[in-house]
């Protein structure tokens, strides 16, 4: 064949690759990055948030010492509704939610599924390939995106799957979320399925952290990715344990005992407001109704 014929034939065949074999090596690489930032980054703060509901109770008892001394849980309540509260003072919110957490974690995820159906996970150059951690990858993959789309679609949206997931009140927070786990019309069903899906996620964070460093060109030599394993063992295992306080925190929190708390807090905060403002600016109060999320969609 002529060298013309050649360069021809090279010609179509990049003409009939897709965009997305054209940009492999860059969308790659952005997959990679947007794993780690924003959406793992993103975890630390939110499990820990999330797990004040029972350590507020310990290192918050004093400062909320007024809701502490209502018995077990008060200062992890509270704790918790000031952690919501501030998050829902940010200045555009909306625009933080949809560019820092929405869009990535979408972009992560079809990218995701597309190297995980075409094989192109570019796990040649790792030593651990047909090792259980590959397809462990895929699988924690797979359940992550069911799950973040049922989560943030709940919680933040308000669909409740047919009364599965009841929804969450940023005004109630705890109650709310305790709600979410134990109550819809299968109880229990959503802590059970929290409990697996962030495990998983957790493992998929925690090994992809250790592959994104070879992606990267971090760690070439064994003895490198060695050292690396242990430090994102040693992640994985301290955001399992956040992971895993939080879920139990809310299966296993009064709902009732909840409530009074978020009442008692409104209350403080209507009081608050009328010496500043005359009290025309009182907060929205939700009490416990066991049939919520039970209908809708
Ligand atoms: C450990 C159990 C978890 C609990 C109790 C929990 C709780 C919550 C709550 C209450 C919200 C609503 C926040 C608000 O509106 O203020 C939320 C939102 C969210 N959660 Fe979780 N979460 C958990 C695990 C996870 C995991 C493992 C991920 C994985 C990345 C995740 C990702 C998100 C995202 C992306 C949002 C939307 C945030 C926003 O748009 O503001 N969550 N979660």
């Amino acid at each position: 064949m002529s060298t013309d014929s050649t360069s021809a034939a090279h010609t179509t065949a990049a003409s009939h690759e897709s965009f997305l074999e054209r940009h492999y090596h860059l969308l790659r690489r952005l997959h990679s990055l947007s794993g780690v930032f924003p959406i793992g980054l993103f975890l630390i703060p939110h499990l820990t948030t999330n797990s004040s509901i029972v350590w507020g109770d310990f290192f918050n008892a004093k400062k909320y010492a007024d809701y502490a001394s209502t018995g077990p849980s008060g200062a992890g309540i509270a704790t918790f509704q000031h952690e919501v509260d501030f998050i829902h003072n940010l200045p555009a919110l909306i625009f933080i939610e949809i560019f820092v957490l929405w869009l990535p974690i979408a972009y992560h995820a079809i990218l995701g599924v597309y190297f995980a159906r075409s094989g192109k996970s570019n796990t040649q150059r790792y030593s651990y390939q047909g090792n259980w951690r590959y397809s462990a990858q895929r699988i924690s993959g797979y359940i992550g995106v069911l799950f973040i789309f049922m989560h943030i679609s709940s919680l933040r949206w308000g669909w409740t799957y047919g009364g599965i997931m009841p929804t969450f009140d940023p005004h109630a927070a705890a109650s709310t979320t305790a709600i979410h786990m134990q109550g819809g019309i299968f109880p229990y069903f959503n802590a059970l399925f929290y409990a697996v899906s962030v495990s998983a996620l957790i493992f998929h964070f925690a090994n992809g952290l250790w592959t994104a460093a070879i992606t990267w060109g971090l760690t070439i030599s064994r003895q490198a990715q060695e050292r690396w394993g242990y430090v994102c063992a040693v992640i994985g295992i301290s955001l399992w344990g956040a992971g895993l306080t939080a879920v139990a925190g809310f299966t296993n929190l009064d709902v009732k005992k909840a409530e009074q708390v978020e009442a008692q807090i409104q209350a403080a905060s209507a009081d608050a407001h009328s010496n500043v403002d005359g009290g025309t600016d009182a907060p929205r109060r939700v009490i416990f109704d066991p049939s919520i999320g039970q209908s809708g969609s």
